[in-house]
This record gives C-alpha cells, structure tokens and sequence, in this order.
C-alpha cells in the first residue's frame, strides 16, 4: 500500500528533547492526533510543562487563540510505550538521542510494529535515512524529515530521499510538510549536513577567515551580514546562540571522519573553546551576556 498525505492522520515523534516536543506541537496544533514518546519519563513531563508554558505565551502575545492551544493539548498525548502507539501510526518523526546504533535498533522496532503504510521519517541533522532504512522492510517508506530549532518557530523542513524512497514517500511527507504549515526543501539526494546548514557552514567558515586574517572585526562581519545581506542575526552572534562548542564538536567529528585539513575547527573557535567560552550558554562567547 502506498503512503499518501489524505491518509496520515496519527502521528508518533520518538524522542521528546530539544527538537521532538516542538515537532510534537507542530503536528496536534495543525490537528494531528500525535504522541509523543521518549524512554525517559522525566523528559516526557518537561516537554509537556515547556509546550504547556511556550504555547500559553503565544496566547498571551496573541499569536494564537485560546482555543487553540486547548484543541492542540487534546490531540497531544505523552508515553514511555513504543509499540502502542508505533500501531497505529502513519507518519513517525524520530527525534531520538544522535547515535547511530540506537537509532537503527528503534527503527527496527518500529518497522515491525507499524502498520505497512506507514512511513518512518528521521529528524537527523547528520544521519541520512540510509542508514536506518537497511534495518526495515520498507526502505522506500523511509527519509529524513529534517525540522530546524525551535521547530514551533522555523518555517523550513528538509525533506531527504534516500536511494530506496520512493515517490509516493516524498510527496506524502512534502504535503504533510505543507499541511503543518512548513515550507518544504527536497533534497534528490543524500548529503551530510544537507541544504541550509552546508550554506551555513561555508558563511561562518568565511566569517571567521575573515576575521582570523584581520580584514575586518567580528562585529562588523556581523553587521555586513545583517545591514548589507539583510540576515537577521550575524554569523557570530548566531554562533554564540548554537553554541561555539557545538561548532567545535561538529568540525572535530568532520574532521576525523575525513582527514580533510579544511575541516579542523578553525583556530579561533578552538581558543574560545578551550577557555569555556561558549556562547551565550556560558556568558562569554564572541559577545559577552549577562
Ligand atoms: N538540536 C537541534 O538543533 C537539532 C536540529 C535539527 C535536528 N536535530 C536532530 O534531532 C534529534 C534529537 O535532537 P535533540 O537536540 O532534540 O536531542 P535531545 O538530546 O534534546 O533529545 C533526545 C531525546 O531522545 C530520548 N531518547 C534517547 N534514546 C531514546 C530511545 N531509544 N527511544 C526514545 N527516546 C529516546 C532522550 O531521552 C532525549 O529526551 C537528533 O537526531 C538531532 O540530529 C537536532
């Protein structure tokens, strides 16, 4: 049986961390009936309390009716349970911890609890559907659905086929996309760090070149990229918000995976990360916070 959008009505997002409790809240405010399920129950009841006080905000500023905040929690339901809710789903999110071992042994799980027409999308920001697909019998009905951070707030998704995905998939999960109010970018084939984030990586990597050669301040970098290229945050200060640290991880990981020079964490970042300066998590980044 082929996937088709009419046809998704319950949705089921693993992991209920940074990335699957707005994943979550994106589907039951577009009036999917959605679970959410993490393994950690504690996690399940801080994304209920967050979702509970972010949603009651946007009331608040009026951004969204009381109504539907209300019709939204009554589609909304929170589990430690896999296989119930894998049943009778038609679309699963995984947004589960990034290790790849883990992800394979719940993507084999699933496959063999949800029903045939089911897909099995992952939220991966590094590992293509491909890897997880081999685990199922359905690697045509499996892709990466790639949410950005805060998924509540960023209009994009990605949508990445694999080899084996077929058509119907990507239309289903492109329409699926429209429907909760997302922009869709498909992506033909698979690549690591896929779209928006390969054209991040190379606008910092020449921010901070820049910078690191003394042809211009990191301030000023920042206010080129904002007040000549009308981006609304500049490519330091967005670092400071992700986290210098994160930076630091990824290009280490890249870097021995490849053994590419090019990929190394740019001398700079490794400074500020070796003080512990992190961004605005740690008060000091390349702005300081307070
Ligand atoms: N954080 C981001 O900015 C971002 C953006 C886009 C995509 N992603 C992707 O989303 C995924 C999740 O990232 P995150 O930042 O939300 O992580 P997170 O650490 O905030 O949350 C991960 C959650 O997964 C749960 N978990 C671990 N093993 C599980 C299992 N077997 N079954 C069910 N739940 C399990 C953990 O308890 C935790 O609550 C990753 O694949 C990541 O690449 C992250």
């Amino acid at each position: 049986m082929q996937p088709n959008a009419d046809g998704v009505s319950r949705v089921l997002v693993c992991g209920a961390g940074a990335m699957g409790s707005g994943i979550g809240a994106v589907f039951a405010l577009a009036g999917y009936e959605t679970t959410v399920q993490d393994i950690d129950e504690g996690m399940l009841g801080k994304a209920h309390e967050e979702l509970r006080s972010r949603l009651d905000r946007n009331v608040e500023k009026g951004r969204m009716s009381p109504q539907q905040v209300e019709d939204a929690f009554s589609k909304l339901s929170f589990t430690t349970e896999i296989e119930e809710p894998a049943r009778s789903a038609d679309l699963v999110v995984e947004a589960i911890v990034e290790k790849l071992a883990v992800k394979r042994e719940l993507f084999s799980r699933l496959d063999g609890a949800a029903p045939e027409h089911a897909i099995l999308a992952t939220n991966s920001s590094t590992i293509v559907s491909s890897r997880v697909a081999d685990v199922t019998s359905r690697p045509d009905r499996v892709c990466n659905l790639h949410f950005f951070n805060p998924a509540l707030v960023m209009e994009c998704v990605e949508v990445v086929r694999n080899p084996e995905t077929s058509d119907a998939t990507v239309d289903t999960v492109v329409e699926v996309s429209r429907r909760i109010g997302k922009e869709p970018v498909i992506l033909e084939r698979e690549i690591s760090g896929f779209v928006a984030n390969r054209i991040l990586g190379a606008l910092t990597d020449e921010a901070v070149s820049l910078y690191e050669s003394g042809v211009a301040s990191f301030e000023d970098i920042d206010t080129a990229c904002k007040k000549a290229l009308g981006h609304p945050i500049g490519p330091f200060a967005l670092m400071d918000l992700t986290g210098i640290d994160v930076n630091y991880y990824v290009r280490t990981a890249r870097y021995e995976e490849t053994g590419d020079e090019s990929q190394k964490p740019k001398e700079s970042i490794v400074e500020r990360f070796e003080r512990g300066e992190y961004g605005r998590k740690s008060g000091k980044g390349w702005y300081e916070y307070r």
